[in-house]
């Protein structure tokens, strides 16, 4: 007989799922992203998306049959103010349903406002490079923490804001398309500014507000060359996490930590050169696993390296706002269902050793658009047949399911 172990998770543990408001909502053409795509920069168009927008209602079905007690969700910024300075009620009213429609389900809610997507008009007239940049932003966060706020349980202002920075900025690959690290420094420099900003903006509104940013909080290794390999390891590392992590010192309520995988550095001689889509940065390159989809490599205990680092440096609440594996496979998806156990069992290890780990969002609910690379990588508990829009859970979607509504994972020995 197998024998198992039952890891249970603290008392009042958040379990949800995640998603972002560009990858599932459909028809978000007022934004940035959406001309991205008309030029041809990402593989395929996000069109109708999962259509979430309309159907969020179905979605939470699904959520509860999840037995989640939380979920996160971001505003679409276009949406909400499609012309500069003009706030659209209709989306206003349809957001507060979507977070109505949870809270009457007892689920609580955390919601980006910013993850990665920008309206036509701000990109147009401003991006974050520009200073006015910190103004424009501001008076959006205001207007939907005065419209909203009371049905916000967790404020996230920004997702892992050295992504697009670096992509948008150094690299070219996301709007607005720059390489100009001149350009990098100013934006990121309006993004802190802004983000302290409307830190205190929200905390003004609403006093008890929990608010911060989620960070892309991989684990990253060397290999070879020695001390070299390590010192740019650790200024990689720098760069990813605590450049921006330092800059908002003191204005985070908990640490948000979205963590996916191992990123072993390489230095090869062959590869001289700079080729950012295959992370190859002058012979520095990041190994890469064949048969995942998106060459990651799974590294179930890089997720308590990550957590013991951030209880180290912040000594913060921590959530881990995402952690999710790409498959191409249908509703048979056996590889997630171990990656999740196995991340959790890693987490569970931080937790008794005294990490304040307070909940646990799975990417994704929904299979999505997943930017650059379209909607080949499927990150769903639930798989969308992208003609009809059908969803349909997985096997992963009952296994989660249990979890949730054991606070507890199990385990094979
Ligand atoms: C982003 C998501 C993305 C996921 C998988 C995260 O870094 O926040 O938007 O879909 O990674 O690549």
């Amino acid at each position: 007989m197998k024998k198992v172990q039952k890891m249970i998770f603290p008392k009042d543990f958040l379990w949800g799922t995640a998603t972002s408001s560009y990858q599932v909502e459909g028809n978000n053409s007022n934004t940035d992203w959406w001309e991205w795509e008309k030029a041809g920069k990402t593989k395929e168009k996000s069109g109708v998306a999962c259509d979430y927008y309309k159907r969020f209602k179905t979605d939470h079905n699904f959520l509860t049959e999840l037995n989640c007690n939380v979920y996160r969700l971001s505003f679409e910024w276009a949406r909400i103010e499609p012309k500069e300075g003009e706030f659209s009620f209709k989306s206003i009213q349809n957001y507060r349903e979507i977070l109505q429609d949870l809270k009457d389900r007892n689920i609580k809610t955390v919601v980006t406002f910013w993850h990665w997507t920008s309206p036509i008009w701000f990109q147009k007239n401003y991006g974050f490079h520009k200073k006015l940049s910190v103004e424009i932003f501001s008076r959006y966060v205001k207007k939907i923490t005065e419209e909203m706020g009371d049905l916000i349980d967790i404020f996230v202002i920004f997702n892992e804001p050295m992504v697009p920075l670096g992509q948008g900025f150094l690299s070219g690959d996301f709007p607005p398309g720059f390489k100009n690290p001149f350009k990098f420094i100013k934006a990121l420099n309006h993004i802190v500014a802004s983000y302290k900003e409307t830190y205190k903006i929200i905390h003004k509104i609403k006093p008890d507000a929990q608010v911060g940013i989620t960070y892309l909080y991989n684990w990253y290794e060397a290999q070879g060359l020695g001390f070299l390999l390590k010192a740019i390891n650790r200024m990689a590392k720098w760069y990813r996490i605590d450049l921006l992590g330092n800059k908002i010192k003191g204005y985070q309520d908990y640490i948000g930590i979205d963590y996916y995988r191992l990123g072993k550095i390489k230095f090869n001689w062959r590869n001289i050169k700079i080729d950012s889509k295959n992370q190859i940065y002058f012979g520095f390159t990041i190994e890469e696993d064949k048969n995942n989809l998106m060459k990651w490599i799974a590294y179930p205990k890089g997720i308590y390296k990550v957590l013991k680092e951030a209880k180290k440096k912040h000594n913060l609440p921590i959530y881990i706002t995402e952690n999710g594996v790409p498959t191409d496979t249908g509703l048979d998806d056996e590889a997630r269902i171990i990656f999740i156990q196995e991340h959790l069992k890693f987490a569970h290890q931080a937790i008794a050793e005294g990490v304040d780990v307070r909940g646990y969002f799975h990417w994704s609910l929904l299979d999505n658009f997943e930017w650059l690379y379209g909607y080949q990588p499927r990150f769903g508990l639930i798989e969308i047949d992208y003609k009809t829009l059908v969803r349909k859970p997985r096997k992963s979607f009952y296994q989660y399911a249990k979890i949730c509504q054991e606070n507890a994972v199990e385990i094979e020995l």
